[in-house]
């Protein structure tokens, strides 16, 4: 059985620079090479978490070099605010500032147009979350039915509470390419007309109901991921942000960004792509931008190596594209 881990705010105060106890990072080293090509430029680590990729990211920048960090979760940023503390005590000077905001924000700063050197997203869930029983995020414990990455979202109760049956069906098969969607749809909307729908447990044995036993643990994986997005509008904020970056990026800044299922790969690819595309092929799909702004390196996605995946199974489903402002 899993090892649930200590969630008071001790925990925090084992945080040392190399601990990687909170979040084993994916592709760190991969994702950083290929994210500074300046030490001493603006950079953002729209995903801190648990500060993995953030903390390689500083190693290598110089002292005019600067780090923006963000994460919805309170919890990533106190984490950080411990581990990077040397660094951010050097107050105005600090090559780091923390920002507990969506990564979405990167685009309303101010001053930073053409200025920025590069903009990383690690995206989906670190290891430490799915870890604290109380954010709902695993069936594997019982807990509120919540998957919220910050209070400024509703919980997944709320949304299980208040959305149609067809609405739930849509959730599941758009954000979980769920085969049992409607089935298990229909039956959330039976159950709660009974009693509310309040914790992970009751979701799971509704999804234990519907979906035949070998096919089970996958659905049940499915749904949770389905709600985690619905919940958080994880794909509407990806597609925002990567279509605002680019614009921001000075003369090759880069875009690396690190997905972990289909649905986000697809909108990273077809980002990169509309703002890459050919005067002769945007004219064809009818597209508005004027020139290609970016430059693909990767064609086909680059994935963690064996020993990687060896090392952290969580890595396996890790897909990375980079694309660079021409
Ligand atoms: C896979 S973890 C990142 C791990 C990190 N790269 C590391 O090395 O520890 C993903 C993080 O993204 C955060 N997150 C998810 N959506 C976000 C958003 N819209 N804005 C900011 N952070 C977000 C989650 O709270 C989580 O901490």
């Amino acid at each position: 059985m899993r090892k649930r881990k200590n969630s008071s705010k001790s925990y925090l105060k084992k945080s040392s620079r190399e601990d990687y106890d909170y979040h084993l990072p994916v592709l760190r080293k991969e994702a950083v090479d290929w994210l500074i090509t300046d030490s001493n430029g603006i950079y953002i680590d729209g995903t801190v978490g648990g500060g993995g990729h953030a903390a390689e990211i500083l190693r290598r920048l110089a002292s005019g070099g600067k780090l923006l960090a963000f994460d919805l979760d309170k919890e990533a940023i106190d984490y950080c605010n411990v581990k990077f503390s040397d660094e951010l005590q050097s107050g105005e000077q600090s090559r780091l500032v923390l920002f507990n905001e969506s990564y979405s924000k990167a685009c309303s700063i101010e001053n930073i147009e053409g200025k920025l050197k590069g903009l990383l997203l690690d995206l989906g869930v670190s290891s430490r979350q799915l870890d604290i029983r109380e954010k709902g995020f695993t069936h594997r414990e019982n807990a509120a039915l919540d998957l919220r990455f910050s209070p400024s979202y509703q919980p997944a109760e709320a949304l299980l509470a208040v959305a149609k049956e067809e609405e739930i069906a849509e959730v599941l098969r758009k954000y979980g390419e769920e085969p049992f969607a409607r089935a298990i749809a229909r039956r959330i909307v039976l159950i709660r007309r009974v009693v509310p729908i309040k914790t992970t447990a009751q979701l799971k044995e509704i999804v234990e109901y519907c979906v035949p036993k070998k096919f089970l643990n996958r659905s049940l994986a499915r749904v949770f991921q389905a709600l985690r997005i619905a919940v958080n509008d994880e794909l509407n904020t990806l597609n925002e942000t990567l279509n605002c970056i680019p614009f921001k990026l000075a003369s090759g800044g880069r875009i690396v960004v690190i997905s972990y299922h289909s649905l986000e790969d697809r909108i990273v690819k077809q980002a990169f792509r509309k703002y890459s595309i050919n005067v002769k092929e945007r004219d064809r799909e009818r597209l508005s931008n004027d020139m290609p702004i970016l430059k693909i390196f990767t064609k086909k996605p680059i994935v963690p190596s064996d020993e990687e995946i060896r090392n952290n199974p969580r890595a396996r489903s890790a897909k990375m594209r980079v694309a660079e402002r021409i």
